[in-house]
């Protein structure tokens, strides 16, 4: 490995947390490039869980760069809570570099999202409620705050007076709320600042010579492919780019300078927030894997809805990340089931289609058309070679590459690090 992006395929929670910890131990510079804190990579060490919001999984190492780049959206009360945590439990954190061209999360944003939410009723979209859409809208719109105002407190003082009268009016007139009081923001955002400048540099200088130097790069990618703005389920996505391409934008490098990408596949597909999800089970097999996988939001706590593992959607993450080659999640949640199910194609208006559909109202008129294998009841929680597997699982494993045209490079039976299943060397 010398660059290597990890992207979720599926709606976000495939484990990417496991799999970017699992990798950053190989890596030399660990980089978040797009999302805030509406993120949440549980990762586990030394029988402590860490959850990570913010700051890249590569942390828990010392020796490690670890990169917030410009494409994230920072909340700074929500970045200096996870920096206390982490040294709370002896971690250092003098390793983390932040970018200087990152956006920053304020309170009105937060407070946008939940009006603009609970506005739109039964047609919300489900969001963290985290100010993370707001304030990439403020970004598009070019009235955003970033990190390198944040540290000039007259500029700050400036941009952020515009911004709160601008905010307080849309409060006052649309919403019929109050707004913010000026002044406690920016005595609590010049706070923060004075925490966060250490840490802050130009991270597109720093994270171009680390890679011309040579070093091991991971991309840790947050959210999913079906998450991503552009080629995600629209409008049920999220406000950035989670898929590979994000990359380039997210943190200043050029695509050629990305070598290999890692697609997380959950051996079963879930799914937070609303919109339609074809292999969606609501029923006893639903609840097995959701109690089973504890699939719960890490951020938010919400139940996350469970079905099979759908193959158009990973053929479909495969094409527009250019996946090399995938890390299979959660294999040993399925242990138990007498018979488990792939989606291989949809069948939409007569006919099966193959290619995931752009339009929501189309998806939700897909009907899954399934291949049916039968299940395995060993453990294979201590399983460490590929072969040691029950012969249901290796089949199961080798369908899936057959079905997306990649190998496996990676398979997670837990957990623990420990509890991996090693294909290739990286
Ligand atoms: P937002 O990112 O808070 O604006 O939420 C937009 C959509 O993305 C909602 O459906 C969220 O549930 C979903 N979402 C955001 N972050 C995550 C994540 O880390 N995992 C899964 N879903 C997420």
């Amino acid at each position: 490995m010398s660059t290597l992006v990890i992207v979720g395929t599926q709606w976000g929670d495939e484990g990417k947390g496991k799999i970017t910890d699992y990798l950053a131990e190989k890596a030399e510079v660990v980089v978040r490039y797009q999302g805030g804190n509406n993120a949440g990579h549980t990762v586990e060490k030394g029988g402590v869980q860490y959850k990570l919001h913010l700051i890249p999984s590569g942390i828990l190492y010392p020796d490690k760069t670890c990169i917030i780049g410009n494409g994230v959206v920072i909340d700074p009360a929500s970045l200096i809570e996870e920096m206390e945590n982490l040294k709370g439990h002896g971690i250092g954190v003098n390793n983390l570099k932040i970018s200087d061209r990152a956006h920053v999360v304020f309170p009105y944003h937060i407070r946008q999202d939940e009006l603009e939410e609970a506005a739109k009723g039964e047609d919300d979209l489900g969001t963290t409620k985290k100010g993370i859409g707001p304030c990439y809208m403020d970004k598009a719109e070019r009235t955003g705050i970033r990190i390198c105002d944040l540290l000039k407190p007259e500029v700050l003082k400036e941009k952020l007076k515009k911004n709160v009268e601008k905010k307080n009016t849309l409060f006052r007139n649309v919403y019929g709320v109050e707004g913010f009081n000026f002044d406690e923001i920016y005595e609590k955002y010049l706070g923060y600042a004075e925490k966060i400048k250490p840490f802050v540099t130009d991270t597109t200088v720093l994270l171009y010579d680390l890679i011309k130097e040579g070093k091991k790069v991971l991309f840790e990618g947050a959210q999913g492919t079906l998450l991503d703005l552009d080629l995600g389920t629209y409008p049920y996505v999220t406000a950035s780019h989670p898929i590979a391409g994000g990359v380039t934008v997210g943190t200043g490098i050029g695509p050629t300078m990305i070598d290999e990408v890692i697609g997380v596949v959950k051996a079963y597909t879930t799914r937070v927030g609303k919109g339609p999800f074809p292999t969606e089970l609501r029923d006893e097999i639903g609840n097995f894997l959701r109690e089973k996988g504890h699939e719960y939001g890490t951020t938010t706590g919400r139940p996350r809805r469970c079905g099979w593992l759908d193959t158009v959607i990973l053929r479909y993450s495969v094409r527009v990340s250019g996946i090399t080659h995938f890390a299979l999640t959660k294999l040993d949640t399925l242990t138990g089931l007498k018979k488990i199910k792939i989606c291989i194609g949809y069948k939409f208006k007569r006919e099966v289609i193959t290619d995931f559909p752009a339009g929501i109202e189309d998806l939700a008129g897909c009907e899954p058309v399934y291949e049916e294998f039968d299940g395995w009841e060993e453990d294979i929680k201590q399983v460490k070679k590929f072969e040691q597997l029950p012969y249901n699982a290796q089949r199961y494993v080798r369908r899936i590459e057959e079905l997306i045209g990649i190998k496996a490079a990676i398979i997670s039976v837990g957990p623990e690090r420990e509890q991996t299943i090693l294909l290739r060397e990286f």
